[in-house]
């Protein structure tokens, strides 16, 4: 199917560690089994919009493999079909799906190849539908993508948080502290679930399982009834009590997905302090898990992701995203994978694991 020998890839949506290392894996079996030329869309859908690309060289995409971030830029603002256009001080949204397609036309490629999470999937869906020979790649750190079971980038941001939660028993220990740690995820609890149970969190909450405030700050008593005099508690930055809403920090009004969380860490940690007594600190980990290098399953992982993808482009299998199944790799439609996001469900085994050697989710007493 490589009849063009041509091929154009872009990253959509946050950035995260990984992306290089697909776009690497990608752009040298295209390159090197194929004879393809690729051609790189600067700053995801923008650049598609806007006719923003270059050629890519083979020196370009190599000595990328550990680089954080995205050679390419990336944006989540920019979706052809609802395009955000200033006018003076108002913003207004503009369908430019027409002039992205008649780009990928000029581009005069085989397949664009999308790189992102459930928003950059979502606009890959439609531009099939629209008749663009589109293959699409999953990334986000959140691990919230549909039709997979998980995607490149979430092994580094874990890593990372459980990084920050190791350093912060220093100080919880050694002042007898609280020590909150707000970790990201949207509303998916993936992060939250796996750094809290890899740093021994002891408490952990979520978005999936609403929290009693009082449950919480009544397991941190009891630990230092126990002789434990301090606390680990890892919170999602999208937990909410239970009857409870979400803490949104900021919204982005040009975004696919406006709305940023933020800032439950601070609210749990005063409530924690107000009930318990027990001088309480919160540290949000932010950013700091989207940036550098990937881990090596993430460099392993987006290698295998990105070389399948090229197989898929080989097949002519396009409206597909490729995907983890099991211990395998797989393909998922992207309509499937557009319809929606993918949460913790309660009924984890990760969840009852960690149940069982005593970490609370501050909904049982
Ligand atoms: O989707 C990745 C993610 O890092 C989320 O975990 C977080 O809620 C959001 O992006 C933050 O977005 P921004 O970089 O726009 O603040």
């Amino acid at each position: 199917m490589f009849k063009k020998k041509r091929i154009a890839i872009l990253t959509g949506g946050g950035d995260c560690p990984g992306i290089n290392a697909v776009i690497r894996a990608v752009a040298k079996k295209a390159m090197l089994e194929h004879g393809a030329e690729v051609v790189g869309i600067e700053d995801g859908y923008d650049g598609l919009v806007k006719g923003r690309w270059r050629k890519l060289e083979y020196n370009d995409v190599s000595g990328i493999l550990t680089l954080g971030g995205t050679i390419l830029g990336t944006s989540n603002a920019a979706n052809p079909y609802r395009y955000p256009v200033k006018k003076g001080r108002r913003m207004e949204f503009q369908d430019l799906s027409r002039t992205a397609i008649a780009n990928v036309e000029r581009l005069d490629v085989d397949c664009l190849v999308c790189i992102g999470g459930d928003g950059t999937m979502h606009i890959s869906s439609d531009l099939f539908q629209d008749g663009v020979p589109v293959v699409g790649i999953p990334k986000t750190i959140d691990n919230d993508l549909l039709g997979t079971d998980t995607t490149f980038g979430f092994d580094s941001a874990v890593t990372i948080a459980t990084e920050g939660i190791d350093r912060l028993h220093s100080t919880a220990q050694s002042h007898h502290r609280v020590m909150i740690v707000e970790v990201m995820g949207r509303n998916a609890g993936w992060i939250a679930l796996h750094s809290g149970v890899a740093g021994g969190g002891d408490i952990i909450l979520i978005p999936e399982i609403p929290y009693d405030g009082d449950i919480v700050a009544a397991k941190v008593k009891d630990r230092n009834r126990h002789g434990k005099r301090f606390s680990i508690v890892v919170v999602a930055e999208g937990a909410r009590p239970k009857g409870g809403d979400v803490v949104v920090r900021r919204i982005v009004k040009d975004s696919t997905d406006p709305i940023r969380l933020g800032g439950i860490g601070f609210v749990v940690g005063a409530q924690i302090e107000r009930i318990s007594g027990i001088e309480t600190r919160t540290v949000v980990m932010g950013h700091l898990q989207r940036g550098g290098p990937p881990t090596p399953c993430d460099r392993v992982l987006a290698t295998k992701l990105g070389t399948r993808a090229v197989e898929l482009i080989e097949k002519g299998d396009f409206g597909y995203m490729v995907a983890v199944k099991g211990n395998g790799l797989s393909k998922s439609r992207l309509e499937d994978v557009a319809r929606g996001q993918r949460t913790v469900r309660p009924s984890d085994p990760l969840i009852a694991a960690a149940r069982s050697v005593g970490t609370s989710f501050g909904d049982q007493r």
